[in-house]
């Protein structure tokens, strides 16, 4: 009896370690979050910010540069020049040059696509990811990360973050990971607009329905 209590609590801790780590605590990394996505400036600098610093690895395999470009409101010109950095044309998804076997020989691991990680992961998933690298010389990156164990992921944005203040670098990742939410759901602010076109018809018709119920009912009585 008393072997199997010691058993059940050896599979209890387990489980409990597991379960800790797989509901890690975020909250402290995310910080100074305040992703928006209704902002068109915010998710246009998140896009500079995503071509500029990320693009050179990750891919948006879902995303085109003219939808992004027009969901935005980019001109054509400010693409060309300020977005597309390979020699993809406006029409085309927006992939890059690293092919997967490279990827994985280099890092480990393949940088992967992120047009859906906001919603595979979370919104605070990423933003707790760019916001937690910590030195570590056994890595051999350099750096460890507190969101995601033994990352092969450099920390890309380690200059950056030397160079903007505390402020100043969680805005530039509100942008960018705003811009991936866009990139994982491009329709979101056209549904949330049409939403309030509907209510506001709804409304309107029933002013008018009841308007005509009660002078139908005046010449009835
Ligand atoms: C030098 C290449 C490189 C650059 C540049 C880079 N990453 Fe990564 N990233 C990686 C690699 C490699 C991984 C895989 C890490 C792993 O799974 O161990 C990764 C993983 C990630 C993940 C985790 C995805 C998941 O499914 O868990 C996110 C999110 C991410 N990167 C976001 C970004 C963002 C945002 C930028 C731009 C600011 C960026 N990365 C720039 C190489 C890069």
């Amino acid at each position: 009896m008393k072997s199997l209590f010691a058993i059940y609590s050896v599979f209890a801790f387990i489980s409990g370690a597991t379960f800790a780590a797989g509901s890690m605590d975020l909250d402290e990394y995310i910080e100074g979050m305040n992703v928006k996505t209704s902002d068109s400036k915010s998710l246009q600098r998140g896009a500079r910010n995503f071509f500029n610093y990320c693009s050179g690895c990750h891919t948006l395999q879902y995303m085109r540069y003219n939808q992004i470009a027009e969901d935005l409101g980019i001109s054509e010109d400010q693409l060309m020049q300020n977005l597309i950095f390979t020699d993809s044309s406006p029409q085309d998804l927006v992939m890059n040059n690293m092919l997967k076997e490279d990827g994985d020989r280099w890092f480990g691991k393949a940088p992967p696509d992120l047009t859906l990680v906001t919603r595979r992961k979370s919104p605070e998933y990423v933003y707790g990811l760019l916001n937690s690298f910590y030195p570590d010389n056994n890595s051999p990156t350099g750096v460890n990360n507190h969101v995601q164990e033994a990352s092969s992921m450099p920390h890309v944005l380690w200059d950056l973050q030397e160079r903007l203040s505390d402020e100043e670098y969680s805005q530039f990742l509100n942008d960018t990971v705003g811009f991936l939410v866009y990139a994982g759901e491009p329709i979101v602010e056209k549904r949330k607009s049409m939403g309030v076109w509907v209510i506001g018809f709804l409304l309107i018709f029933l002013i008018f329905s009841y308007a005509l119920y009660k002078d139908i009912w005046r010449e009835v009585k």
